[in-house]
This record gives C-alpha cells, structure tokens and sequence, in this order.
C-alpha cells in the first residue's frame, strides 16, 4: 500500500496544555512549535511529501491582541531559527493563506524562506497563516471570473493556495473537537479524518506513526465499490 503522501494537521489544544500546569497560554503555542518540529521530523522519515499545519486562521484575529502578538512574534521566531535547520533537512517552506495582512517584516522574512528552500524536495511544509477555506475558495472564484476562465474543479483546484498539491490523504485534528474550522474544506474531500483527543503539545512521532499504520486499516473507495 502506498503511503500518504499528504498530511493536514489541525494544531489544536495548546492553551488547555498550558491552563492545565498553570502556565499562561503562550507557553502552550511556543511548546505547540516543538511539537510541530517533530512532526516535521516524523514526515521525513515515514517519506510524506507535503505537511499542511493550520498556524494561524482568518478568525484567530479575535483573540486578544496580546495574544495575537505572541503568535505573530513567534511566527517571526520560527522563520528567524528554524528555517536553516529545515533547509539542512532539505525541507521546502512554503507560507499560505492572505499573507497581505501581515507584517511588512513577516512577508520578508516569508520570502527569505520561501526562496531559500524553494528547490528541496525532502518534505514540503505548508504552513497555513491567515488561512481560511472560505476566503480562498471566494477568491479562488473572483479569479476565474476576472480571467473568464470556464468554471471546473481543475480550474476552482488551480486558483486555490494549494494550486498543484495533491489533496491530503489524511486530516488531524487534535484538541477534542470534532470540526474542521473553517480549514482545507474543499481539498479535504476524500481525506480520512482523525480526531484525537490529546492536545497538541503532547503529540509525537509515534502518535504520528499510530495514525499513519491506522490510515493503511482504512478502505478509500473514493465513492467507487470494493476491488
Ligand atoms: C490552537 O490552540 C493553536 C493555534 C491557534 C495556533 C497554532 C500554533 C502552533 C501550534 C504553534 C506554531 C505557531 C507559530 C506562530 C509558528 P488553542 O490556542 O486554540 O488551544 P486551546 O483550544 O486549548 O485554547
């Protein structure tokens, strides 16, 4: 059986993490990092292609700004330190979502990153910022209409962020909830969904590689029959 070659994850549960030793909220997204590293690790060495982790959402812009302020700090963090490291591991970064709402330093650092690791080709890692599935499908549309282009799923597929990558095959979500939020709604068609009840920063390679063996259990018959 051929493995996934696409994993979405719905990074979920961070500030339960931290509420629940008494630490503030932010400790739980800067713990959240540490296990988005491993994850990363985790991909390379199980062979997946493409990791698409939900960063950052159209709604999370209601949080409190202190709290807004930390993520965005430490998105600029993660593209300052961990960027080399990934482009070592031959990791290509690529940044998507409406990124024109960022900081005019984010977006520079966003191309630093992109361009630096443009060419590798051990992992893609997708990181969703200021993502939503109904803003990109909108614009998506408003594209085609621009361009006069006839309407098709290819069409629709190809003016989406995700453009060129192949859907996820499976779709985490940690934290509890049962619900996509908003994320991938269009790519995760046929993906096989896990909800998983443990918060984000306890995730690790072996949870990864339990959902990847249960993922081989699964029939896909992509609305076909058996055989
Ligand atoms: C959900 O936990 C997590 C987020 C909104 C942010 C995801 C970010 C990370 C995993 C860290 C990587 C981040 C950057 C910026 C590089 P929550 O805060 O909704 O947790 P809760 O449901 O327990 O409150």
């Amino acid at each position: 059986v051929d493995g996934p070659q696409h994993i979405a994850i719905v990074m979920d549960g961070n500030g339960r993490w931290a509420k629940k030793r008494l630490l503030p909220r932010n400790m739980g997204h800067k713990q959240g990092v540490e296990a988005l590293r491993r994850t990363v690790e985790g991909c390379i060495a199980f062979k997946v292609k493409y990791l698409s982790v939900y960063v950052f959402s159209t709604e999370n812009w209601k949080r409190p700004a202190e709290e807004v302020g930390f993520l965005m700090a430490l998105l600029k963090d993660l593209i300052k330190k961990e960027v080399q490291k990934l482009h070592k591991q031959a990791v290509k970064v690529r940044f998507l979502g409406d990124l024109t709402a960022l900081d005019v330093d984010i977006n520079e650092g966003i191309s630093w990153a992109e361009d630096l690791t443009q060419s590798n080709t051990a992992l893609q890692l997708n990181l969703m910022v200021n993502y939503g599935s109904k803003m990109e499908l909108v614009k998506a549309a408003k594209q085609l209409q621009d361009s006069n282009q006839p309407i098709s799923e290819e069409a629709l597929s190809g003016a989406l962020f995700t453009a060129g990558i192949p859907d996820p095959d499976i779709l985490i979500r940690t934290g509890g909830d049962h619900r996509l939020s908003n994320f991938l709604l269009w790519q995760a068609a046929y993906s096989e969904l896990f909800f998983l009840d443990m918060l984000w920063p306890d995730f690790t390679q072996d949870t990864l590689k339990n959902v990847i063996d249960a993922f081989h259990k699964r029939e896909r018959r992509f609305g076909g029959l058996n055989g």
